[in-house]
C-alpha cells in the first residue's frame, strides 16, 4: 500500500462542490490501485478569511509544507474587495512555496472537437497546447502602490526567475516528446519583455534540436485561434500566461475542462488546481464542471509518481465524455448532469 497525505483547500464559490468530486475520484482510484490517501483540511480563501481573519492562515501554510502534495480549489468571493483574498491565498501561497512553474495543458480529446468554438477546419490537426507560465514574479510580484490619484505595479523579471522557467519549458517539452517551444512576450514595447526575449535566445542554445520562435502576445492571441496547430509548448510570463491559458481553455471547450499545476521541481512541491476561478455566478447550484479539478488531481497523481493511476483518471474523464456525459457548460443542447452525478460517472469508469 502506498500512502500519501494531501492538503485540501476547498476554496470558495464552486470550490467545495468540485473538491467533493476530486475526493470521490481519488478515493476510487485509491481503492483500485492500493493507494491510501489522507486528506488534510487546509482552509484558505474568502471563507477562511471570514472565519480566521486571514485568507492564508499560518497553519494552512504549514499543512501545505508538510503534506506530500496540495489540492487547491479556486478562491475569491464577490462580497470582499477584489485582490484581498487573491493576493494572499493565490499569490502569497505560490511565493511562499516558491511554486515558480504554472503548468496548464489544454488538449482536445479525439472525438470531442464539437466542444470547441473553433471551426472544424481550424482544429482538423487537433489541439494540444501547454502553457508554461512563470508563476513567481512579473506583474504579479505584489509590489505596487495605490493612492487616490495614481496606481503602479512593479513588474519584476530576474535572471534567476526567467532562466529557470524557460529551462523548465524546454525540459518539459523534451520529456513530453514535443519538438517546438514558443516564447511569448511584448518585446516591442516592454523592457521586461526585451530582457525575457534575450534570455530565451540565450537559453535555447542549451537545447539544440528544438524548433523555437518568439511571438508578441497580441499576435499570439489571434494565432491561437487562427492556426493553433503551430503550437505545442508556450512559455511566457505571469500576466500573459494567465490570459492565454484562459484562451486555450476556451478553445478546448470550457474553463471547466482545463487543469493546472503550480510546481517547484527542485523542492518537489506541487499545488494542483483548476485554472478557473470560484465562479460565484454558478456557486451552490451543483452545476459546475468538475473536470478541470479532477484532471488537476490526475496531474497530482503523476507528480506523486503514480503515472498509471493518473492515466486511469484521465482515461475515465475521456470515457465519460465519449459516452455522452456532459455538464451544463459543455452540453450544447445535450442532456447534462449535475456536478456530483458527473463525478459519479467518472468514478464509475476508473
Ligand atoms: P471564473 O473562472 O470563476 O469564471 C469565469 C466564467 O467561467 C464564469 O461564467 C463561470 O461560471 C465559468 N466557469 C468557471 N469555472 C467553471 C466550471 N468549473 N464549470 C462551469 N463554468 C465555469 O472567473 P471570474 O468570474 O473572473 O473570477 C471569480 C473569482 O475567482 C474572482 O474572485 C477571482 O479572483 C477568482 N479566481 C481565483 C483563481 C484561483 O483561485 N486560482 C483563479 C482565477 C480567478
Ligand atoms: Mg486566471
Amino acid at each position: 500500500m502506498t500512502k500519501f497525505s494531501i492538503a485540501v483547500t476547498e476554496g470558495d464559490g464552486i470550490g467545495p462542490e468540485i473538491t467533493a468530486e476530486v475526493i470521490k475520484v481519488l478515493k476510487k482510484v485509491g481503492e483500485t490501485d492500493r493507494i491510501e490517501v489522507e486528506f488534510v483540511d487546509a482552509p484558505s480563501g474568502g471563507a477562511a478569511y471570514k472565519k480566521y481573519g486571514n485568507a492564508l492562515p499560518d497553519d494552512t501554510l504549514k499543512i501545505y509544507r508538510d503534506c506530500d502534495a496540495i489540492f487547491k480549489a479556486p478562491v475569491g468571493v464577490p462580497d470582499l474587495p477584489p485582490g484581498l483574498i487573491e493576493h494572499e491565498a493565490i499569490l502569497r501561497a505560490r511565493q511562499e512555496l516558491d511554486l515558480y512553474v504554472n503548468l496548464r495543458p489544454a488538449k482536445i480529446y479525439p472525438g470531442m472537437e464539437n466542444l470547441s468554438p473553433l471551426k472544424d477546419r481550424v482544429i482538423a490537426k487537433g489541439f494540444d497546447v501547454t502553457i508554461v507560465r512563470e508563476n513567481s514574479e512579473g506583474l504579479y510580484s505584489r509590489r505596487g502602490t495605490k493612492t487616490a490619484d495614481r496606481a503602479t505595479d512593479e513588474s519584476v523579471f530576474t535572471k534567476r526567475g526567467v532562466d529557470r522557467i524557460i529551462r523548465f519549458a524546454f525540459d518539459y517539452a523534451r520529456k513530453a516528446g514535443k519538438t517546438k517551444v514558443t516564447s511569448v512576450d511584448k518585446a516591442n514595447i516592454l523592457f521586461t519583455s526585451q530582457y525575457w526575449r534575450s534570455r530565451f535566445e540565450e537559453i535555447k542554445k542549451e537545447y539544440p534540436g528544438f524548433e523555437t520562435e518568439s511571438i508578441y502576445v497580441d499576435a499570439m492571441s489571434q494565432y491561437l485561434i487562427r492556426c493553433p496547430e503551430r503550437y505545442q509548448v508556450v512559455v511566457t510570463d505571469n500576466m500573459f500566461g494567465d490570459i492565454l491559458s484562459d484562451e486555450t481553455a476556451q478553445i478546448i471547450g470550457s474553463l471547466g475542462l482545463c487543469a493546472g499545476a503550480n510546481l517547484n521541481p527542485e523542492t518537489k512541491t506541487g499545488m494542483f488546481e483548476p485554472i478557473h476561478g470560484s465562479a460565484p455566478d454558478i456557486a451552490g447550484k451543483g452545476i459546475a464542471n468538475p473536470i478541470s479539478a479532477i484532471l488537476s488531481a490526475a496531474m497530482m497523481l503523476d507528480f506523486l509518481g503514480q503515472a498509471k493511476s493518473a492515466s486511469k483518471v484521465e482515461a475515465a474523464v475521456q470515457k465519460a465524455l465519449a459516452d455522452g456525459c456532459r455538464t451544463g457548460d459543455i452540453a450544447q443542447g445535450m442532456p447534462w448532469l449535475p456536478t456530483s452525478k458527473f463525478g459519479d460517472e467518472v468514478a464509475k469508469r476508473i
